[in-house]
């Protein structure tokens, strides 16, 4: 079967607007796979320990300026850095729970007004996810949750186009859980959609070798 992919972790995605609730869903799903005896991690994007992701820290924050461009290959770049890692980490078993990721990166830089097909260029060939779960809520509903810091896309006009650009991206693959359910329903949807509660462990071929993105 091309390998050894009965054996390799699975990449799972979250995606949604901010304050959609992914952080704390990625945590609980990270202690619910450890639990069940899984080797798994929880990563995010923009990963901000690098020099890289200090600089998109930086814009992000307002202390610095960047065209729109370059801070998208920045966004980019600061995924292909972690590439290797990731791939290694996947193909020794780890199952990777990554809070945003090369959607994040189309979706918010084509909600600037870049052309789309420019977007997903530097994105192609990152290891594609297993699964996307999208946290849906409405941008209103989003920015009443409060906590919108500072930082430079937390404004309800940009968040709104940047659900459009989510929708034009959004295919069968991806599982679409409504975000503005009680936290313990969103929960049970999650660990339904990941099929996790249904024994992994049993499953003999869980999930094929990893693919590419955008391919
Ligand atoms: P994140 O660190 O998840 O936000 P938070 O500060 O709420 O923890 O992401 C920071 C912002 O960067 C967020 O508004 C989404 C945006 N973003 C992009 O524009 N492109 C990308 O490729 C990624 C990963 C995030």
């Amino acid at each position: 079967n091309g390998g050894n992919s009965e054996s390799r972790g699975a990449l799972i995605v979250l995606e949604g607007l901010d304050r959609s609730g992914k952080t704390s869903q990625s945590s609980r799903l990270l202690t619910y796979l450890e639990g069940l005896g899984h080797s798994a991690e929880s990563w995010r994007f923009p990963d901000r320990s690098t020099n890289v992701g200090q600089m998109i820290s930086s814009y992000l924050s307002n202390k610095s300026q960047l065209d729109d461009h370059t801070i998208h290959l920045l966004f980019s770049a600061n995924r292909w850095e972690k590439r290797s890692l990731m791939e290694t980490k996947l193909k020794t078993g780890t199952i990777l729970i990554v809070d945003r990721y090369s959607y994040s990166g189309v979706a918010f830089s084509s909600a600037k007004g870049l052309d789309i097909e420019w977007c997903k260029a530097p994105e192609i060939g990152l290891p594609a996810p297993d699964l996307v779960v999208f946290l849906d809520i409405q941008p209103e509903k989003a920015a009443e949750r409060g906590g919108y810091g500072a930082e430079r896309y937390e404004q309800l006009e940009f968040q709104r186009k940047v659900a459009h650009c989510y929708q034009s991206l959004h295919d069968a693959s991806w599982k679409i859980i409504d975000a503005c359910q009680p936290i313990e329903d969103i929960w049970k949807h999650l660990q339904e959609s990941i099929g996790l509660c249904h024994d992994m462990s049993e499953r003999q071929t869980p999930f094929l070798p990893l693919a590419k993105c955008w391919r």
